[in-house]
């Protein structure tokens, strides 16, 4: 039978998306919670002693920030500044707009490996998405610089989605390919939380750390012959003020808050903590049923690395009994949280020793809120 000529214009929707490959770039220094902690300390004996008529502040401690999130260390771009009492943030000095940005150039070093494990060659891809969640300018778009970086021909854009960032990039990826628009895609995160997080703030100081990844999402018929089928992904979106940041291009029109803390990250944890753990929980059910996927059965979880508790939670909601290290590795304790890379971080090395047919979740939540789950079947 002869097309229409408008069935000749449709892209053929064949392309079957997976993960060829991942990459990952850390920042060579790293922060223990003693030296964090020393730090802070020493920050709240100046603020005291400088301000004796206010109410003093109280000092960190490592025990706590252990008990409380699991997180040990984490790796940062500008360690000495943010140790620095008198700084207590990142110094990271501004280039000039011939040379390649920060962010781009850790998005690169993650990019690359992504490429090199898949076997790829840049004008292979078709497009790039830097999904991370702050963007370091408004435009030109962080993945057009990416993307002429590495020599890739086609297309690129900035996506948001805090802490899900990496798995909405994903699924967006994945669409383009089930609808024939692109078959290779690297999701790029960058993520130099050090920036957005408030170095002085007892409550949070000991979160985040910096690193970057990359995801080549591809059509399974270019794929490497060892690659990770994608069998469905899901997004669900639920306002919330409990993680937020003002920061914004705005604040220029009202300079008398420019400087408040609640431009940079803030949280009310414990909310955090007890609203997002059951629906992330019963969304990861509902989308093993929808695709017909026993989660008990699930090799292993690559979940979101913002808090060791929250994830002994989700795992055993999931799996019917307390994930162990095998199930559900955890990289937060020496990566801290990494926003949108966590779950990334932790599949790019936890995933070598699966055999073919494995079943598993990359999973990600956080602000917004925001949450994704990428199911993933080993295919070699
Ligand atoms: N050192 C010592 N004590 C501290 C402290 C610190 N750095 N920070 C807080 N405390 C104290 C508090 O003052 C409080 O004391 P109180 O009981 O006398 O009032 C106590 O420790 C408990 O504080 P709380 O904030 O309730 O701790 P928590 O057990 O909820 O742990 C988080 C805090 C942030 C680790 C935890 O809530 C969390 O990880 N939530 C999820 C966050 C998340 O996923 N965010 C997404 C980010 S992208």
């Amino acid at each position: 039978m002869q097309e229409s000529p408008m069935q000749e214009m449709q892209a053929p929707l064949t392309g079957r998306p997976v993960i060829s490959a991942t990459g990952l770039f850390t920042p060579a220094d790293s922060i223990s919670n003693e030296e964090l902690v020393a730090s802070f300390n020493a920050f709240v004996d100046r603020h005291n002693a400088a301000n004796p008529d206010a109410e003093p502040l109280a000092y960190s401690s490592v025990e706590f920030i252990e008990k409380a999130s699991g997180i040990k260390a984490r790796h940062v771009m500008s360690k000495a500044p943010i140790l620095d009492p008198d700084t207590m943030c990142p110094r990271l000095p501004e280039r000039e707009n011939d040379e390649l940005s920060i962010m781009a150039e850790i998005g690169v070093a993650a990019a690359r490996q992504a490429l090199e494990r898949a076997g790829r060659k840049p004008e292979d891809v078709d497009a790039v998405l830097c999904a991370a969640s702050n963007m370091q300018r408004a435009y030109p778009a962080m993945a057009i610089e990416i993307q002429q970086a590495l020599g890739i021909e086609g297309f690129g854009f900035d996506m948001n989605v805090a802490c899900s960032s990496a798995t909405f990039g994903i699924q967006t990826a994945a669409d383009y390919i089930r609808a024939g628009n692109a078959r290779s895609v690297l999701v790029v995160s960058p993520e130099i939380t050090s920036g957005h997080l408030n170095w002085r703030d007892r409550d949070s100081h000991f979160i985040f750390g910096d690193v970057a990844t990359a995801v080549l999402v591809e059509d399974a018929a270019i794929a490497p012959a060892e690659h990770w089928a994608i069998l469905g992904t899901k997004l669900k979106t639920v306002f919330s003020n409990n993680i937020r940041n003002n920061f914004g291009f705005l604040n220029r029109a009202a300079p008398e808050t420019a400087d408040t803390a609640d431009k940079l990250f803030v949280q009310e944890g414990r909310k955090v903590f007890r609203e997002v753990v059951p629906m992330v929980a019963q969304m990861i059910l509902d989308e093993a049923e929808r695709l017909g996927i026993d989660p008990e059965g699930l090799r292993r979880l690559w979940l979101h690395q913002a808090n060791a508790g929250m994830n002994r939670l989700i795992s055993t909601k999931v799996l019917g009994h307390e994930a162990n290290e095998d199930e559900s590795p955890t990289v937060l304790d020496t990566y801290g949280n990494t926003s949108s890379a966590g779950s990334i971080i932790a599949f790019h090395q936890h995933s070598d020793d699966l055999v073919a047919g494995d079943t598993g979740l990359i999973c990600s939540f956080g602000a917004g809120y925001s949450a994704g789950t990428v199911f993933v079947r080993k295919v070699s």
